[in-house]
């Protein structure tokens, strides 16, 4: 089943013209072949699988070094459901939030670049990751529900589990624009 899964989404490089992309080099295959899933089974993250997902968020690079961020760990179901409808039992939300903006400071990128590398470690481990921003308003107007950090807002949230790999990887998976519409070489 594994291997039929990878060859669906080699099948979906091709097609976006990034099969000449895959190699041996197991970061950039991952960062090739991760997808958000939508789908979960109840096997719970565990807590070693936790840890280093938070460290690779702590580890994540930032504007000045300032790490303008806290980390929210949600796995009460009841909370999580308030949040993303779908969650099932075992899953976590990591709530990425950002220090308030100051002049010249970057929470909201310097927070996405922390919420991938979790994303990508999630998926390191062999987990399932879906960034979600739909929930954020909701967040940061039931703070107390979340316990946000005073000073801290709501940017990004990560959704972990274990991926259903069940599911169809051809429909789960979502295509990307060609390297012609994206990549500009006009000083080549
Ligand atoms: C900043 C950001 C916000 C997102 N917010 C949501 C969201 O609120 N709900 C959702 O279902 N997916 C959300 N996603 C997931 C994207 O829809 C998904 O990454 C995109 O469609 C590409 O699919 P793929 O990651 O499976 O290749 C978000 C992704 C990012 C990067």
């Amino acid at each position: 089943m594994k291997t039929r899964i990878l060859l669906i989404i080699a099948a979906l490089f091709v097609s976006a013209g990034l099969v000449g992309q895959i190699s041996d080099n197991s970061v950039t295959d991952l960062l090739l072949s991760a997808y958000s899933e939508r789908e979960y089974t109840d096997e719970p993250v565990t807590e070693q699988q936790l840890d280093i997902i938070l460290k690779s968020g702590i580890k994540s690079p930032s504007a000045r070094n300032l790490q303008p961020w806290k980390f929210t760990v949600i796995r009460d179901t009841e909370t999580m459901k308030a949040a993303i409808d779908n969650i099932v039992p075992g899953n976590v939300i990591i709530i990425v939030s950002g220090l308030v903006s100051q002049n010249g400071t970057t929470p909201d990128f310097d927070c996405g670049l922390a919420t991938e590398n979790m994303f990508i470690a999630a998926h390191g481990l062999g987990l399932g990751a879906r960034i979600y921003t739909g929930p954020v308003r909701n967040v940061n107007q039931n703070r107390g529900l979340y316990h946000i950090p005073a000073g801290y807002n709501a940017v990004a949230l990560l959704r972990i589990g274990n991926a259903d790999r069940s599911v169809d990887a051809v429909s789960s998976a979502t295509p990307r624009k060609t390297p012609d519409e994206i990549i500009n070489k006009a000083h080549q």
